[in-house]
């Protein structure tokens, strides 16, 4: 019998305190040392070690089955009560999207359909559930490209309505915040989250699960796109950020002087067109005047100028609340110039600061998962007529 995962030797090991969920298919192994796993009744029940372990059978879970389609990844995950990840399938089209030098908008639609119902085979097949195992169906209703939204929400939908099970739509950036959840099981609202995405970029005031403020947001671009924007005009390939980051850790960024947008009437909000423009200005000089560019301390200095942006305003946010825990989310907060200020600033504060794996940085279905779970707990579902949107607020506002 060839076994889901390779901890055999482990959990046999380890003493092991099995449950089972109610449809009686899966069993969660806690580890001592703290770590989950789980893996299918009927192994758990083949495996002669494990015969002599009576399951409890009190336990009630929610497995729910998540979408996310809204850019350039497709992707299903199953994750129980908003916190375990039983899987987390992702079929990325960023190689595809690479020689047009960012996401075509057509081409990403027709991917998510070519692979939305393998991958949700593929999250099953994994996880040794089946559809009746599944709980509700979460899915990314908004924001995004429309086309890509439109084609989970549709998948969503389908599935929904075939199992006969609850549909919870999720906001892609609460989505971001709750990957802490998953990282951070001890995390718990309220908290401060800075949100810096390849779309978006405020500091929201996580008073509860479902209940949100944004105390501040950028007036112009995200620092995603400026990433990008600066990645692309340096010949880096598409999305900028990762690569960028790269090239800034050999570079010394008091080389450049660029600059960092003073704090306006309100100090939470943000702005980067200036350092874009002003980081492409200095570029296009460099070659208009056949001047050879010191690449990584370009970059150096620019992501030290989008770090001494962010993180004043995250330790002012900090003391104006008086939160003593902060979360980052979201693509940007996978670079590691922005995790070790905001590490720093917020230590020294006394605050404890929750920096999502890097796995868990990027686009996945898992952190919609997670938070499906809570939005389901707050009555948060859907019926068919669920739509999907281009454009809406964390706060599920129209804009
Ligand atoms: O959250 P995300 O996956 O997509 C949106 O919801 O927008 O964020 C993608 C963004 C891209 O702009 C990408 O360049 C940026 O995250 N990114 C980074 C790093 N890794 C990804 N930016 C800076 N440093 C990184 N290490
Ligand atoms: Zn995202």
């Amino acid at each position: 019998m060839t076994l889901p995962f390779d901890t055999h030797s482990t959990w046999v090991k380890n003493p092991l305190y099995p449950l089972i969920s109610p449809c009686g298919d899966v069993v969660l192994l806690y580890k001592t040392t703290g770590r989950v796993k789980t893996l299918p009744y009927k192994f758990y029940r083949n495996c002669p070690t494990n015969r002599n372990l009576i399951p409890k059978k009190d336990v009630n879970f929610l497995n729910i089955l998540a979408i996310e389609s809204s850019c350039d990844e497709t992707a299903v995950a199953i994750v129980q009560d908003g916190r375990t990840v039983l899987t987390d399938c992702i079929a990325s089209q960023v190689e595809l999207h690479r020689i047009y030098g960012g996401v075509v908008p057509e081409i990403a639609s027709r991917k998510h359909m070519e692979a939305i119902s393998a991958l949700a085979d593929q999250a099953l097949l994994k996880t040794g559930l089946t559809r009746k195992d599944i709980d509700a169906v979460a899915v990314t209703y908004a924001p995004g490209l429309i086309g890509a939204v439109l084609v989970g929400v549709n998948f969503a939908k389908a599935v929904a309505l075939a199992l006969d099970k609850p549909l919870i739509p999720v906001h892609h950036i609460r989505g971001h915040i709750a990957a802490n959840y998953i990282a951070y099981p001890e995390l718990k609202p309220p908290f401060l989250c800075l949100v810096v995405s390849g779309g978006h970029t405020m500091i929201v005031d996580v008073q509860d699960y479902t209940k949100m403020e944004i105390l501040g947001t950028t007036l112009d671009d995200a620092a995603g796109e400026c990433f990008d924007k600066v990645g692309r005009v340096l010949g880096m390939p598409y999305p900028g950020g990762a690569a960028l980051d790269k090239a800034a850790q050999q570079g010394d960024e008091k080389k450049y002087t660029l600059p960092v947008a003073k704090p306006g009437e309100n100090p939470y909000n943000m702005s980067f067109s200036g350092l874009k423009t002003a980081t492409l200005n200095l570029i296009h000089h460099a070659e208009q005047v056949g001047e050879e560019l010191d690449v990584p301390s370009l970059c150096a200095a620019f992501t030290a100028s989008v770090s001494e942006t962010l993180v004043p305003r995250v330790v002012r946010a900090l003391e104006q609340t008086g939160y003593r825990q902060i979360a980052v989310a979201g693509g940007v907060a996978a670079n590691s110039r922005i995790r070790r200020d905001i590490l720093a600033a917020a230590e020294n504060l006394g605050a404890k600061v929750y920096l999502p794996p890097l796995s868990l940085c990027g686009d996945n279905a898992a952190m919609i998962g997670a938070q499906a779970y809570f939005e389901y707990l707050a009555g948060n579902t859907a019926g068919m007529e669920l739509n999907a949107y281009a454009t809406k607020s964390i706060l599920g506002e129209t804009l």
